[in-house]
């Protein structure tokens, strides 16, 4: 059980076996759920994990515990991955508070019958203080960074922020593996459309020392808080962070990926940093999400279907509009053998986000990429370097 500080110990689980996080993320290498217990006069627990892994955490926890009770427990989040054993802690320690907001308590009988809440609860509000004995806690209220009743917790003496969802990463705790990536996939799925909130959250932040994130997924950090909050405020603003180009392809038969990978071939050769090619129908959509986030551009190149636009794109483009996607350059290449639609119908969809400009020209192929498609695609791609 690692030691954060001689009082306080994380003592939450790896998950690596569950075949989709929220049943839609793939997880190549698991997740964490995160908890941490806070050793004082008063123990408190820090959220609880998902049900999958009660019996490991309630091991780590009553090891930590060392035959001592639980006074409090602070509820960040009530997603099931954090709040599947509140009602079993509530029954195993009688005497516990849960501690929680307005919006924690009226949506917690939602998930559990839980005796005397009334009695049982804490209510804390923006700014409220509760001391455990030597650490105090102050609470702030993060609405919507992931769900209406999160908060985030700071604890003054070791200048912790308890983050929730905020900073979460996927990925198993005993993975070695690069945070950007996996953190970057979790923010822009989980909490991207909630970016003006993340920046809410920031702003408070910014006025507390923190030496420790500890979030409820992924490793706690330590080091360099400057360098992920940088990232958080880029990702929150919905500005690029680098300079790419994301050639987003739906192809039917392939015809529409050979002209994808031909601007990419283009693109190359004129001098481009950085192009990425990714298959809709076929690539993992939440790393495309996160690729469209990632980059100042995007072509979008799609075949034409029932009179709009093939689905694997239509999804892609509703789930980033979902996510607020704006503030980007993009280009649109579409195909049809007859009535080409795709790029109508995907204009009508970009036209409902936020600060985007088209690069021309837009182009059509009628079933192959001639030779003038060709001379187009060489055009697009010297305005998209311009
Ligand atoms: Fe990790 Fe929004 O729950």
């Amino acid at each position: 059980m690692e030691k954060i500080t001689d009082h306080i110990k994380y003592i939450g689980v790896n998950d690596k076996d569950l075949d989709l996080f929220e049943s839609q993320y793939v997880i190549p290498n698991g997740i964490s759920y995160n908890s941490y217990l806070i050793q004082d006069e008063k123990n408190v627990v820090m959220d609880t994990v998902d049900k999958r892994k009660t019996e490991e955490w309630m091991k780590n926890l009553e090891e930590a515990l060392a035959g001592e009770t639980v006074d409090y427990l602070v509820i960040s989040h009530l997603e099931p991955d954090h709040s599947s054993n509140i009602a079993l802690l509530c029954e195993k320690y009688p005497n516990m508070k849960l501690i929680g907001n307005n919006k924690t308590f009226a949506f917690l009988p939602q998930f559990f019958d839980i005796p005397n809440l009334a009695e049982r609860k804490i209510e804390v509000k923006e700014g409220d203080e509760i001391s455990t004995g030597t650490h105090v806690l102050k609470f702030y209220m993060a609405p919507m960074v992931h769900w209406p009743e999160v908060m985030v917790t700071y604890e003054e003496k070791n200048q912790i922020l308890f983050t929730a969802d905020g900073f979460g990463k996927f990925g198993a705790l005993d993975v070695e593996e690069e945070w950007d990536c996996e953190a970057r996939r979790y923010y822009f799925n989980i909490v991207g459309k909630y970016g003006v909130q993340v920046q809410a959250l920031l702003k408070k932040a910014a006025n507390l020392n923190i030496k420790m994130i500890c979030p409820l997924h992924g490793p706690i950090l330590k080091e360099n808080l400057a360098y992920y909050i940088n990232k958080y405020d880029i990702w929150s603003k919905y500005e690029p962070e680098e300079d790419g180009v994301l050639i987003a392809y739906a192809s039917i038969y392939g015809n529409t990926a050979e002209a994808a990978r031909k601007l990419a071939e283009i693109l190359k050769k004129k001098g481009a940093k950085k192009v990425v090619l990714s298959d809709l129908a076929r690539e993992d959509m939440a790393e495309c999400i996160e690729d469209a986030f990632r980059y100042d551009k995007i072509v979008l190149a799609a075949s034409s279907y029932n009179a709009g636009v093939f689905p694997p794109m239509e999804q892609f483009l509703k789930l980033i509009k979902a996510k607020n996607y704006q503030n980007r350059k993009i280009a649109i290449i579409e195909n049809g053998t007859w009535a080409p639609s795709a790029a109508k119908t995907m204009i009508e969809i970009i036209s409902e986000m936020k600060n985007i400009t088209q690069i021309q020209p837009q182009v059509t192929i009628k079933t192959t990429a001639n030779e003038e498609n060709i001379k187009e695609l060489e055009v697009l791609a010297e305005n998209l370097l311009k």
